[in-house]
């Protein structure tokens, strides 16, 4: 952080990168959908997002562990990333398990009609009611992150007389991640259980009533870019598989997280054939199910934010494009120093030499989208689009400033619906 977020030299067209963002007669088109039309209908700022693009990389992924050369597995999406019920049915339809961390997003899977045999939780504050919950429901999947938690899951299930399907998830101090914040996987993070705890855990109830010991679980940290973190945890995983199995604790599932990086401007992301090879090749022997639990690669290159732009102004010479969205519609820029790019909804205009800040409304000076960003003219009420926002955007949205929360759209071939509307003054006061 701190440091400038110009991408410029490296500067392409996201559109290049992707079907399903495509320029037509001098417009941005989402499939067959003009964001225009959506933007003119539905207002900014507006997340939309693609069904084609989700449901390609939903397959993509599930097809690179197809196959002879694949292994049994079940994608457990993240729902962390994206969690709107439109975008869970559309999973669900394609067959999709989920990975929860909260009561919340287990409510939200059941509004969604999704069974909870497709359901593996995660997370490391899990509250005494939201076990009671899970367990009741009866979700395929515990992991299990502290000893303290593994005795309130042996408690409730006890107390329910339900046993709770249970793995540890395993700390495998292997260090990855595109952020300092999003990096999980390494001994000092708060994530998991180191291999000697687990290994003590797994032996201390081992046979139990009420845990019964059925996986293994690891995520080393998101916004991975190559392969060899994923290599190096796997091999460790595996092994500890196969411990574990000669000493009695043979495991049905191992989960191996997500982490599976993009391409947000400049980034070279892994295949997920190669991930899925690595991932395979590794776990075919130990008989295990795979389940994994991708969250950014299944819906972050899907969506984009629209925006308009409000002012432009000068500073002792330095421009300001002052846009109508800010970072409490979409905090990554202001949180990681991610960067998004943004164009003009319309004909990509030659780039002049200018360069700008585009800035939202928010009171703070890190509301900035991206800076000495180079653009070209643009006037008040020009459709701008944010890209990649598909996964960690309107999910980390607030209502910081007293702004209502966008609206976001879900576009299929030729048509688009608001998935979910625009906030209005009186949803910010309500409850209040
Ligand atoms: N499984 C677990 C246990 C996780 O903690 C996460 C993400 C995932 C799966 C999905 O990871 P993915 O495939 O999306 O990398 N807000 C941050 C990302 C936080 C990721 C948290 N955990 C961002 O905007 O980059």
């Amino acid at each position: 952080m701190g440091k400038s977020r110009a991408t410029s030299n490296r500067f392409t067209d996201p559109a290049d990168f992707t079907p399903f963002f495509v320029r037509r007669g001098g417009e941005l088109h989402c499939e067959h959908v003009a964001l225009k039309a959506i933007a003119d209908r539905v207002g900014t700022p507006a997340y939309v997002y693609s069904g084609a693009a989700i449901t390609a990389a939903y397959r993509s992924l599930d097809r690179a562990f197809a196959g002879p050369r694949g292994v049994p597995h079940t994608i457990c999406y993240s729902v962390k990333a994206n969690s709107n019920l439109s975008v869970l049915r559309l999973l669900a339809r394609l067959g999709s398990g989920f990975d929860i961390v909260s009561g919340g997003e287990l409510h939200r899977l059941r509004r969604a009609g999704v069974s909870p045999k497709k359901i593996v939780f995660s997370g490391v504050g899990k509250t005494r009611e939201e076990i009671r919950e899970a367990i009741r429901a009866g979700i395929l999947l515990f992991n299990v992150e502290s000893e303290a938690e593994l005795e309130i899951l042996a408690a409730e299930a006890a107390r329910l007389r339900r046993a709770a399907p249970a793995g540890i998830r395993v700390n495998p101090d292997v260090e990855a991640g595109g952020h300092p914040h999003i990096s999980t996987g390494h001994h000092r993070h708060k994530f998991g259980v180191d291999w000697d705890d687990a290994r003590r855990l797994y032996f201390a109830h081992k046979g139990s009533r009420w845990i019964h010991w059925q996986g293994i679980s690891a995520h080393i940290g998101s916004q991975i870019l190559s392969p060899a973190p994923f290599r190096r945890a796997i091999a460790r995983l595996a092994d500890f598989v196969r411990e574990l199995s000669r000493a009695g604790v043979p495991l049905q599932y191992l989960d191996f997280g997500g982490g599976i990086g993009v391409r947000y401007s400049a980034e070279d992301p892994l295949d997920v054939r190669d991930y899925a090879a690595v991932v395979a090749r590794t776990v075919r022997p130990l008989g295990c199910h795979l389940l994994l639990e991708p969250g950014r690669v299944i819906v972050g290159p899907a969506g984009v934010l629209l925006t308009r732009v409000l002012y432009t102004k000068q500073n002792r010479g330095k421009t300001f494009v002052v846009v109508d969205a800010a970072m409490n519609d979409m905090i990554r820029p202001a949180l990681y120093g991610a960067v998004h790019p943004i164009t003009v909804a319309r004909a990509l205009r030659p780039r002049s030499s200018s360069r700008v800040d585009i800035v939202g409304p928010v009171c703070e000076t890190g509301d900035c989208f991206l800076q000495d960003w180079p653009f070209g003219e643009v006037n008040y009420g020009d459709l701008l689009v944010l890209w990649g926002a598909g996964a960690y955007g309107f999910v980390a949205a607030s209502n910081y400033n007293s702004r209502p929360r966008p609206a976001e759209v879900l576009v299929e071939r030729s048509r688009f619906r608001v998935i979910r509307r625009r906030e209005s003054l009186s949803d910010l006061i309500r409850g209040e």
